[in-house]
């Protein structure tokens, strides 16, 4: 089957498309109805279907006979651990730890936090509350307490699960402070806290309302799978907007399921019993998707993995993991790659390990740049294969499809839509550009299978926040062309979202902390190019009037309240005190201005400007600082 068939079949005869994917899937009941369009185009898949994604992923696969098949593999080099689980000891574990939350009283529909390392009781917490037809939120560990707190009000779950710890390549985070600081900021009150208790940090228990992970689930049963109906949700994530409040992204449990399998096969080329590894964080959707329910709903196994691509102990982790489990698709951020690529230039930690089994490199999380693309394709001998997508897609728009027809990889371009993504390039009016030219990406209505069609909570974000900007498409936030030979390239946000390590973060969040510093008038956080975390935000501050306090003072401050608000994967360090910030006349700040300055690109100061004399003021003082040439 070519690309173009598949891709045109997708466009021609959705239903038919997606009707024959879900036939992969073991349903209570098929859906009878596949695709639904609503007034404004969105699309609501496999609504009346049956199901339950937790027996798709582990149930259907034991009774289809692959119990004893490995599912899940974890290796974590920080806590010098390693265990394994087959289909059937994962199922087993799945189900007791339902009949525990069953005991706590979490029915379908509830809500459950999950805030915890990357350890396998992550992934069966997960799963678990899936099989009661529940939702689960998963909060990802490096998220400071108003982080969680803000999920919580969000969310309101009735239960958070977490552990006593998370282990960090230079220091033990006890979870258990964070947790109480997090209770004490939220107006809603979950009505308990069930604690994973780890060697590395014991948690003291809060009387009334902590339990013991491991005593409760001592006394429960194993429960079997809540029907739900598919568009019933599975989980919610928050993800950064260009507000300071994270949107709840809704996922549905049928047309997820669907899309992930069908991934599988069709993007990432891997079959049943073949490892699959996306080393990335059960916090993120790559890591909903692809540790969790894409290998599971595919019977592939899956490798937890609680470390980090250098350091833990070295920059031949990846290629350790690979070697030592036979990992045929290994998915991870560029980031990783670039800090493996400035410990080990040559390498030679490479050379120690047989990758024979390692058919295929994808990478997401931000554009990956062609120097690091040409390298690891140089050292691996494999195809690189950079995929883009989003949480709010759950899956990737643009890829190269392995399963389908390989195509040639261009550098720099993540190759071309997905089967079902009507992917077009948009002018400011919400014109199609011609080819070659830059734009917003935008998707056409209706989204594909998985795809969000809410926000938590509130509908109308997602109407307004995605769907407003150009009428019948979805607005995906990036910019970027499609070139002569169809392949689409992503160029970066053109909003006020920034990558950090593959780590999605708001500026207009970062300000808002930054403003509550009381020597601070007014700042502009913007993301400043870096050459290893691909981001990094840096904040440019004008001081109250009458106000003085030493630049350095003031950075350190800000750095603390950064990571005690947000946490410190925000990777806030630099501040620099202007006397001003540079304004259009309606009092606008200049942010795109001042992100081509300090990044060393052209810019153009628009003729809105208020004081032109702003820009070289501006110039000379970062040049003082060596933020500019
Ligand atoms: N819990 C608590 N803190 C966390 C955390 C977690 N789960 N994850 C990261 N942090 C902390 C780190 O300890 C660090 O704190 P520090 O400033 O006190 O040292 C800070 O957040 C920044 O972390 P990180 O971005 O991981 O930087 P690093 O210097 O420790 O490691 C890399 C650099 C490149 C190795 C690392 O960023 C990496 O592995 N990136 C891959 C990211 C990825 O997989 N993204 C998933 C998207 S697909
Ligand atoms: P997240 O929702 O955290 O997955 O972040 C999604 C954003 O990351 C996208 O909107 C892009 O800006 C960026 N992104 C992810 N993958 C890629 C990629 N392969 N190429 C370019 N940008 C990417």
């Amino acid at each position: 089957m070519s690309y173009q068939t598949e891709y045109d079949r997708s466009m021609q005869d959705p239903e038919g498309f997606w009707r024959k994917q879900a036939e992969a899937l073991e349903w209570f009941r098929f859906p009878q109805q596949i695709l639904k369009r609503d007034a404004d185009g969105i699309g609501h898949w496999f609504a009346d279907g049956e199901m339950n994604t937790a027996h798709m992923a582990l149930d259907h696969h034991v009774q289809q006979g692959r119990g004893g098949q490995l599912a899940l593999i974890y290796d974590s080099p920080v806590s010098g651990t390693k265990s394994r689980y087959t289909y059937a000891e994962l199922t087993d574990a799945v189900a007791r730890t339902a009949g525990m939350l069953g005991n706590l009283g979490v029915t379908k529909g509830d809500r459950v936090i999950i805030y915890m390392p990357m350890i396998p009781e992550a992934v069966i917490a997960m799963l678990a509350v899936a099989r009661l037809g529940a939702i689960h939120s998963v909060v990802f560990g490096g998220f400071a307490p108003p982080e969680l707190a803000l999920r919580i009000d969000d969310a309101k779950p009735k239960v958070i699960l977490t552990a006593s710890c998370g282990i960090e390549v230079k220091r033990v985070i006890e979870y258990k402070p964070l947790i109480d600081r997090a209770f004490e900021l939220a107006r809603h009150k979950p009505e308990c806290c069930v604690i994973y208790q780890r060697p590395q940090a014991a948690a003291p228990l809060t009387a009334g309302r902590d339990h013991d992970w491991v005593s409760l689930l001592a006394q429960a049963e194993p429960v079997g799978c809540t029907p739900v109906k598919g568009s019933d949700p599975l989980y919610i994530l928050y993800t950064s907007g260009t507000t300071g409040k994270p949107k709840g992204v809704v996922r549905e449990n049928g047309g997820h399921a669907v899309a992930l399998k069908y991934s599988m096969k069709a993007i990432y080329n891997v079959d049943a019993g073949d490892v699959f590894w996306a080393s990335s964080d059960v916090g993120w959707v790559v890591g909903h998707s692809y540790i969790v329910y894409g290998p599971l709903l595919h019977g592939c196994t899956t490798v937890v993995y609680e470390g980090k691509p250098i350091m833990t102990p070295d920059a031949g982790a990846l290629w350790r993991v690979c070697a030592e489990y036979g990992v045929k698709a290994l998915f991870t951020a560029p980031t990783a790659f670039r800090a493996v690529k400035k410990e080990d230039p040559q390498a030679l930690l490479m050379r120690q390990y047989d990758l024979g089994k390692l058919q295929t490199i994808f990478s997401a999380g931000e554009r990956l740049d062609p120097p690091t693309e040409a390298w690891l394709t140089q050292i691996s001998g494999k195809p690189v294969v950079d995929h883009w997508w989003q949480t709010e897609t759950g899956w990737a728009i643009t890829a190269n499809l392995r399963g389908v027809e390989p195509m040639p990889i261009k550098s720099g371009s993540s190759t071309m839509p997905v089967p079902g993504f009507n992917v077009h390039i948009l002018d400011d009016s919400g014109q199609p550009v011609a080819r070659g030219t830059q734009g917003y990406i935008a998707l056409k209505l209706p989204l594909p299978p998985a795809c969000l069609n809410r926000v938590w909570g509130d509908d109308n974000k997602f109407r307004d926040g995605y769907l407003g900007m150009f009428h019948g498409y979805y607005a995906t936030g990036d910019g970027g062309y499609i070139d002569e030979d169809g392949y689409v390239f992503v160029m970066g946000r053109v909003d006020d979202v920034i990558n950090v390590a593959g780590h999605r973060l708001s500026t207009g969040e970062i300000e808002e902390v930054i403003a509550t510093h009381p020597a601070v008038a007014e700042c502009a956080v913007i993301a400043r190019d870096d050459e290893l975390k691909g981001q990094v935000p840096m904040g440019l501050v004008v001081l109250k009037s009458g106000v003085s306090v030493e630049e350095a003072e003031l950075q350190q401050q800000l750095v603390t309240r950064v990571r005690e608000a947000i946490g410190a994967i925000t990777c806030y360090k630099d501040t620099v005190i202007l006397a001003r910030l540079p304004k259009t006349r309606s009092g606008k700040t200049l942010r795109k201005t001042l992100n081509r300055i300090v990044n060393g690109q052209e810019y153009v100061v628009p003729s809105t400007i208020d004081d032109p004399g702003v820009i070289p003021e501006i110039i000379e003082t970062l040049r003082s600082k060596q933020f500019v040439k």
